[in-house]
This record gives C-alpha cells, sequence and structure tokens, in this order.
C-alpha cells in the first residue's frame, strides 16, 4: 500500500506556482490577485476561507477577503459580485459555500463572470468541461486528477465507482475520469443515497472516489485487492484531542481499508491541500488571461 501524499504535492505545486509569480514580477507583469467572499461565521468555511488566503500569501499572490454577517440580502451580495466583476485588478473571485438559506446558490454562481469564476462552477465552465473545453475546472476534482498524473497512477480503462453526486465533487470527477484523455478513459458509475447494492459497485471499481460525506461509509468488505481509493470526505467531527476542538473524518474506514489498497490518500493531507492549490492554480491562468482573454 502506497501513501499519497497531497500534502506534500501540493507543497511542490505551491513552490512551482510561486517561481511563476516571481517571473511575471521580474517581467512587469501583474501580479494574480484573487478575491473570496465570506458570509457567515461557519466555522469549516472560516478555516477554508482562510487557508486560502494564506495559500495566496505563500504564493504571492495579492488577496482580498470581504466578510457579511448571515443577515446579509441576497441583493448587496449580487451587487458585490457584480462590482468584482468589474473590478480589473481582481482576476479570480470566490464566493465560500454554502450560504444562508436566503441566498440562492445558483443566483450567485450566474451572477459571477465565467471568466473570473475560478471555482468552476458556472455553468459556462462546467459546460465547457464536459464537453472536453478549456475552461476553469473545480478545484477539488482538478486536485484529484493532478493526485492520479503525479502518481502515474493507470486510469485507462479501470472500472471506476464515484460515491457521491454532488455538483462540487461528485458530477464533476465521474465527467472528468470518463473523458478521452490521461488521466481519464475510465469506465465511471456515479452511487448516491438511492442506490441499490452501493456494496456491489464498490468491490467491482479498480479506483473509488468517496465523496458522500459520510464518516468511515467505505468498510475494508467493500473494496477489492489492489484497489486505489480516494478520500474527498471532510466531516468535522468534536474531539478533545486538538486544538480546534474539531478533528477532519474522510468517508473512508482508513484501518480496514488501506491494507487492501494499492494507493489511498489519508484524510487530512490528501485531497484537501491538493483543492487550495488547484483554485491558485486556476486564479494564475485567469490572472495570465490565458482560458479566457
Ligand atoms: N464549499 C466547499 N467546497 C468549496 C469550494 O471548492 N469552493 C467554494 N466556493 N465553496 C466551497
Amino acid at each position: 500500500m502506497q501513501l499519497i501524499d497531497g500534502k506534500a504535492i501540493a507543497a511542490q505545486i505551491k513552490l512551482e506556482l510561486a517561481e511563476e509569480v516571481t517571473q511575471i514580477v521580474e517581467n512587469g507583469g501583474k501580479i494574480p490577485h484573487l478575491a473570496a467572499i465570506l458570509v457567515g461565521h461557519d466555522g469549516g468555511s472560516e478555516t477554508y476561507v482562510a487557508s486560502k488566503v494564506r495559500a495566496c500569501e505563500e504564493i504571492g499572490f495579492h488577496s482580498t477577503l470581504i466578510r457579511y454577517d448571515d443577515n446579509v440580502t441576497e441583493k448587496e451580495l449580487l451587487c458585490k459580485i457584480i462590482e468584482l466583476n468589474n473590478n480589473h485588478d481582481v482576476d479570480g473571485f470566490i464566493v465560500q459555500l454554502p450560504l444562508p438559506k436566503h441566498i440562492s446558490e445558483q443566483k450567485v454562481i450566474e451572477t459571477i463572470d465565467y471568466r473570473k469564476d475560478v471555482d468552476g462552477f458556472h455553468p459556462v465552465n462546467v459546460g465547457r468541461m464536459s464537453i472536453g473545453l478549456p475552461c476553469f475546472v473545480s478545484a477539488t476534482p482538478a486536485g484529484i486528477i493532478e493526485l492520479l498524473k503525479r502518481y502515474n497512477i493507470e486510469t485507462s480503462g479501470k472500472r471506476c465507482t464515484v460515491l457521491g453526486r454532488s455538483n462540487i465533487v461528485g458530477k464533476p470527477v465521474a465527467t472528468l475520469l470518463m473523458q478521452k484523455s490521461n488521466p481519464g478513459n475510465c469506465t465511471v458509475t456515479v452511487c448516491h443515497s438511492l442506490t441499490k447494492n452501493i456494496e456491489e459497485y464498490c468491490r467491482q471499481a479498480d479506483i473509488i472516489i468517496a465523496a458522500l460525506g459520510s464518516p468511515g461509509f467505505l468498510r475494508g468488505n467493500m473494496v477489492k485487492e489492489g484497489a486505489v481509493v480516494i478520500d474527498v470526505g471532510t466531516s468535522r467531527i468534536l474531539s478533545d484531542k486538538t486544538k480546534s476542538g474539531y478533528k477532519l473524518c474522510g468517508d473512508v474506514n482508513f484501518e480496514e481499508v488501506a491494507p487492501k489498497c494499492s494507493y489511498i490518500t489519508p484524510v487530512p493531507g490528501g485531497v484537501g491541500p491538493m483543492t487550495i492549490v488547484s483554485l491558485m492554480k486556476n486564479n494564475l491562468l485567469a490572472g495570465k488571461k490565458i482560458i479566457y482573454q
């Protein structure tokens, strides 16, 4: 069994990105600028946005954090998005999800200019990804693909089972893995809460992507010998052993599953750090106007 060290790969990619920023500065170019909107005080969202801002500092990007209380109106938020769309200094921006119930996430996503949508959530980017055109690919699926690439894991012709059908992870990662590309060329099955015999689909899989948000869901008896297991779960569980009072828990029962795997990602230190650097990569592309003019 080989552990897929997302933390180490992400650190390597951050160095590569920092080097690119140095080059841009040396050539008199504009330093990429990422803005993030955070609504409310959800613990998970606070942590993720803080990590994104820290990554910008490490790489040498400019960053702006815009905060609102839970009671911000949808109109106020949409006005800020339009302002960022028109702000020539901001190359890309994100609105951290989830949002309070009184705000339509879909309206928010569709108001973002797709050319600045470094999260890759806008229907233009999702649509372009699904037919293999250049676009901003959402960060978690892009991070998973990058891990498979950097570990030289064969995907062509493999059976892949994706657990979860979210717009952010399940659907896009399934789309990318079935794409005519490398990594890609998988035969993909997407399972969800209403799938019958989910264990059977897991046992048939050469590659399992677990993105259900159900702590410890994937057990040892659901995995075939030699499988590749990618754990996208990030449930925050109360813990008296950590400073924050929480620990991150993946969708995979690591103790049972790891001994059967050829490769497996840990939680934390697997997919999570890759999500952040994939967002940074997208923002660099946005700054360089590589995908859209
Ligand atoms: N919430 C959970 N993951 C993400 C993400 O990748 N981007 C944004 N904006 N919100 C999220």
